[in-house]
């Protein structure tokens, strides 16, 4: 196992699409003594190294919860230091994420981030758009129930204008209306800091995904722990309903 675990090879039967939601930053803080946003610069650090982990296991998709919709109900100070860090470091991984070969996605609502932070993702997924080593997918300002609501919202609008009739919604066109339409079927979703809940994330992509949960806080998550997650969902059987 430990020869597996080191090795730099894709993980056979491993996910292809794996979303991750990173938690447990402000308690790495805490049992360091040190303030919340210490825990949350190291966060950072722990993404740098699943970005750069990911292709190399066979992960052709990563989906980060970074800010979800209920986040705004921190702090001001908190949600200010959030903010600051994705603003300062949408410039300077920029290059770092270019030489991984790694496309930027955005799910959520991150038109509602402050304007120059608006500018700096658009000019982010612009900058990436021709990588294709790794679709990485960053969920900002996202909560899976406001995504379902904006999708019914652009649908109803659709078929108020007569360009959709309701009888043709199907679970494919509401899947196409939701953030993640441009990317693949979710296969795994990984939890870190030992919370088991969803806490508003990806609920219609999840029907089927399967869940890991593990104790690990999202600062101390690396390469081996990534390789490790790959391994355990290719020992799961998906079903599907089927036998
Ligand atoms: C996850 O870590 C980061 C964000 C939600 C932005 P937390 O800040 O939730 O860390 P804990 O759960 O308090 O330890
Ligand atoms: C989920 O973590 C959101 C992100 C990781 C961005 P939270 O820490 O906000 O979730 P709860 O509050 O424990 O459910
Ligand atoms: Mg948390």
């Amino acid at each position: 196992m430990a020869a597996e675990q080191d090795s730099g090879l894709p993980v056979p039967g491993g996910p292809r699409h794996v979303a991750i939601i990173m938690d447990g930053n402000g308690r790495w803080a805490e049992q360091r003594r040190l303030p919340r946003v210490a825990g949350h610069r190291a966060g950072v650090d722990a993404v740098r190294r699943v970005v750069r982990a990911a292709p190399e296991i066979g992960i052709d998709t990563l989906t980060l919860y970074a800010f979800s919709s209920e986040n705004w109900r921190r702090p001001a100070d908190e949600v200010s230091d959030l903010m600051s860090l994705l603003r300062h470091h949408l410039v300077s991984e920029l290059d770092e994420l270019n030489s991984n070969g790694a496309r930027i996605h955005l799910i959520g609502d991150w038109r509602r981030l402050r304007p120059e932070i608006v500018e700096r993702l658009e000019h982010a997924v612009a900058v990436t758009r021709a990588n294709s080593r790794l679709q990485l997918a960053v969920a900002l300002n996202y909560g899976a129930r406001d995504e379902l609501v904006r999708a019914a919202r652009h649908l109803a609008a659709e078929a108020r204008a007569g360009r959709l009739d309701p009888a043709a919604i199907d679970e494919a066109l509401l899947d196409g209306a939701l953030d993640t339409a441009a990317l693949p079927p979710v296969d795994l979703i990984i939890r870190t800091s030992g919370e088991q809940r969803m806490s508003n994330f990806l609920l219609w992509q999840a029907a089927y995904a399967e869940l890991l949960f593990v104790p690990t806080l999202w600062p101390d998550f690396d390469a081996a722990r990534l390789r490790e997650a790959a391994q355990a969902f290719a020992r799961r059987e998906r079903r599907y309903g089927g036998r």
